[in-house]
Order: C-alpha cells, then sequence, then structure tokens
C-alpha cells in the first residue's frame, strides 16, 4: 500500500543527517543545460522530485549517471527540447526548463505544469519576464511555446515576490545579451545556492541573497562540481516532529543560519534549540510555550512550507493558536485531516485558529500534498493508537527514507 502506519506515543531519541535541497537542487539540475559538458552535483537527494528531474534530463538526450548523492549530468549529447508531458505534468519545478532551454536552443514548446491542492499556481510572471525579454510566446489551452534567437536582457520588475519566476529568470538571463534586472527577487537560500552553482561556472550575477539581483549576461558557462546545501525545510520537518512526540534529537548539516524565523518560532512555541558547529540540537516541549501566533512570509520570514508541520505542533500544545498563511491561497488541507485526529481547528479565510486539543488520537488519514503529508506524519508520532497515513508517494517527493530515519530516532512506524 501506498501509506505508512505510525504506532504513536513514543519520544524521539537520537541523531540524523539533513538531506540535500529540495528545491536547491532542482534548479541547479535545470543549470546544468546551460553548461556544455559534464558537471557534479554533490549532496543530491535521493526523492522522486529529483528522480524526474533527471528522467527529464536524460529525455532531452543528456547522460545522467547518479552514484549515491553524487549526480553526473553531461549535456553533450543534448538532443532537443520535447519534453515527455508526464513527466513534466508531475512537478512544477519543470517549469524552470523553460528558461534554460529558451536560452539554449532559442525555442521550446510545454505543457503548464499545472497546480496542485495548495493553489493554482500559475506562470503569469515567468511568461511575461521572457516576454520583456525578446522571446515571442504563444499559449494554449494547456502550454505554450515560447521562442528566441538570443534573450535581452531587461529590467524586470515583478508584482511581487516569486521564487520560482526568479529562478527561471536567472536562468534565462545568465547567457542573454546585455543585463538583467529581477527585482523584487525572491532571497530563498535556494536561489543564493543557484547563484553559486551558476557564479562558479562563469556567471557574472551581483545581489546573490538579497531582493534586487543584476546579471551581466557572459557568451559560455564551464562545467562545474557544486555541493548542494542541506535541506533546511526537512530539518525543519524533524524539528517539528520532535515538538510533536517529544524527546531530543540532533539534526547534523542542519543549516541554522537559514532556519532563524523557524527556530524562533519553536522557542516560543516550548522547544529548547540550541544551535552546534554542526547542527542543531532540539528539545520538544522543554518548557511552556509563550506563544502560538505563525504568519507565513517570503524568506527570512516563516515559511510557508512549514506551516502544516507547526500547526500539527500547536495542535499538540496545550495553548490557543493561530496561523496566518500569505503565500498560497489553499494551504489548509491538512486541517480536515488534523480535526479527525481530535484536534479542534476552525479556518476562516487565510487564518487558521487552533484550539488547545492538547491530545490526539489516532486515525486513517490522508496526505494531499508533500508538507502536510510529513505533518500529518509528524501528529501521529504523538497520538494516542495507531495511524496510518495513506498517499505516502507525496511525501517521498522531497524526503528521502522518511520512515527509517524516524525509526533511527525511535519511533515506531512502518511502510503500510
Ligand atoms: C517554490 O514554489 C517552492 N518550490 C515551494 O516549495 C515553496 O512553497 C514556494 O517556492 C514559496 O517559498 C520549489 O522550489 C520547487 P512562488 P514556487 O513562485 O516557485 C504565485 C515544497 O513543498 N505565483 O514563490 O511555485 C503562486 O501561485 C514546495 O517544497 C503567481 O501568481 O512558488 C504563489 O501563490 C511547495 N504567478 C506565490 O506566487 C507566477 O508566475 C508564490 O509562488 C508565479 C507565482
Amino acid at each position: 500500500m501506498d501509506a505508512i502506519r505510525i504506532y504513536g506515543g513514543k519520544c524521539l531519541d537520537g541523531q540524523t543527517a539533513i538531506q540535500g535541497s529540495k528545491n536547491a537542487s532542482l534548479p541547479i539540475l535545470a543549470a546544468t543545460l546551460l553548461i556544455d559538458g559534464t558537471c557534479e552535483i554533490e549532496n543530491c537527494p535521493d526523492i522522486s522530485d529529483v528522480y524526474h528531474m533527471l528522467r527529464l534530463l536524460e529525455s532531452l538526450g543528456c547522460g545522467v549517471v547518479r552514484e549515491a548523492a553524487l549526480v553526473r549530468v553531461n549535456t553533450r549529447s543534448f538532443s532537443g527540447c520535447d519534453m515527455p508531458a508526464d513527466s513534466v505534468g508531475v512537478m512544477r519545478s519543470s517549469v524552470m526548463l523553460a528558461g534554460a532551454l529558451l536560452a539554449k536552443t532559442g525555442r521550446i514548446c510545454m505543457k503548464y505544469p499545472g497546480g496542485c491542492v495548495i493553489g493554482a499556481r500559475p506562470i503569469d510572471l515567468h511568461l511575461r519576464s521572457l516576454r520583456l525579454m525578446g522571446a515571442s510566446i504563444e499559449e494554449s489551452e494547456t502550454g505554450f511555446c515560447a521562442e528566441a534567437a538570443r534573450l535581452k536582457g531587461a529590467v524586470l520588475h515583478l508584482p511581487f515576490i516569486s521564487v520560482g519566476a526568479t529562478e527561471n529568470l536567472l536562468l534565462a538571463s545568465v547567457l542573454a545579451d546585455g543585463v538583467t534586472v529581477i527585482e523584487p527577487a525572491a532571497r530563498e537560500p535556494e536561489i543564493r545556492a543557484l547563484c553559486g552553482f551558476l557564479q562558479c561556472a562563469g556567471a557574472r550575477i551581483e545581489g546573490a541573497g538579497t531582493g534586487r539581483l543584476v546579471i551581466h549576461g557572459v557568451d559560455r558557462l564551464r562545467p562545474v562540481r557544486y555541493r548542494v546545501p542541506a535541506d533546511r525545510i526537512v530539518a525543519g520537518t524533524y524539528l517539528s516532529a520532535c515538538m510533536c512526540a517529544g524527546g531530543r534529537i540532533f539534526l547534523k548539516d542542519a543549516p541554522a543560519d537559514q532556519m532563524e524565523s523557524v527556530i524562533n518560532c519553536a522557542e516560543r512555541m516550548g522547544a529548547a534549540v540550541s544551535r552546534e558547529a554542526d547542527g542543531i540540537l532540539v528539545t520538544g516541549r522543554d518548557h511552556e510555550s509563550v506563544c502560538d501566533v505563525v504568519t507565513t512570509g517570503c524568506y527570512p520570514e516563516f515559511p510557508t512550507d512549514m506551516q502544516s508541520l507547526f500547526m500539527a505542533a500547536m495542535a499538540l500544545s496545550g495553548r490557543a493558536g493561530r496561523i496566518e498563511e500569505t503565500v498560497f491561497e489553499n494551504r489548509f488541507r491538512i486541517v480536515s485531516e488534523l480535526c479527525k485526529m481530535g484536534a479542534d481547528i476552525t479556518v476562516q479565510g487565510n487564518v487558521a485558529h487552533v484550539s488547545p486539543a492538547g491530545r490526539l488520537h489516532g486515525a486513517i488519514v490522508r496526505a494531499q500534498e508533500l508538507r502536510g503529508g510529513a505533518a500529518l506524519v509528524a501528529a501521529a508520532l504523538a497520538a494516542d493508537g495507531t495511524s496510518i497515513v495513506t498517499n505516502r508517494h507525496y511525501i517521498d517527493r522531497g524526503y528521502e527514507d522518511i520512515v527509517l530515519n524516524l525509526r533511527a530516532l525511535g519511533a515506531d512506524l512502518e511502510l503500510a
């Protein structure tokens, strides 16, 4: 079955190493298309979203070899730009290939990446900006075709911050003719990692990590070996699991400097977190929480990807909580599932009000997207009795071995 069975009530204890970042790996893998030769990507997580991205690169004729966490992409055998629609539809980050392929081949046709349960997730900002860079784009019901002999640098003022649009336009601009300005640019650590990869390959980018990126187009990039940073959301997931289940765990390689808002919120909610040289030590529910109010936002605000994980922790705390979701329009799908476990949560617009349930009980619950699925597992660790989280494939999109890792930390769970 595509599920996880969790026997609740066990505290967590021990250490787990945090995998490489999904949301840094995906744009970096797309960026390899801009480079003629073999790039080596270290610490690349073995998760299904990366698997699909590698299949897409192979469908374009690239040679792809994985040796544990090292992935080699050889673009010398690149043969074209018709990607299988089923792989494009599987994950949204395929749209990142658009900027890279347009820069590389001058023409691309692809299906819209599609929305998911958390929102419509349009790509209007991507397409509008590529038009400003000189691309002619024909749209249809199901997808679009874009053409540009060579993209031109342009000043791109986005109406609001978009991680994906920032990444796509970075990939479109590094080989463009002239200077491109992206503002406001997303400041997520994954953008800084992508800039780091591109700069190692010879791209000229100013303002990495700030809200204003200035890219001076160059004629070519060179193959590089680059290490993907640890995944701050996966680290936050295990931190939340410890807040739910209790206990004390060490998250090796957790990028504490990228997790300030998450750690501050966790401490306000009663956890103890100490920053060590090579990770963070977390003690769940170390003292009474003082404040359970979370508002998501663009980095460095509290990340939307951590919202459902903290909702699970709130549902187990003894205090009322409030979560405001400002990034996606429909990211409270987990509420109905947590309520099946005895949580008392009501939603008004983009605000979820969490009443103090204190305890949850086991239930059969449904993962409907990646982070919500992980949050249900975290809640089930603390619930009284047995839970089953179905649609495990959503969780596998972003988490390596979550069952193995949690079992190694003392949880009692199994694939079902
Ligand atoms: C990235 O998605 C991440 N995905 C998401 O992580 C993350 O939640 C999100 O950024 C916000 O941090 C990857 O990196 C693969 P956006 P993305 O463009 O790029 C709207 C996870 O769990 N928008 O910043 O799609 C959009 O609908 C995933 O790992 C437009 O309206 O996010 C959303 O409401 C989930 N038009 C808001 O902007 C556009 O052209 C922010 O989206 C683009 C976006």
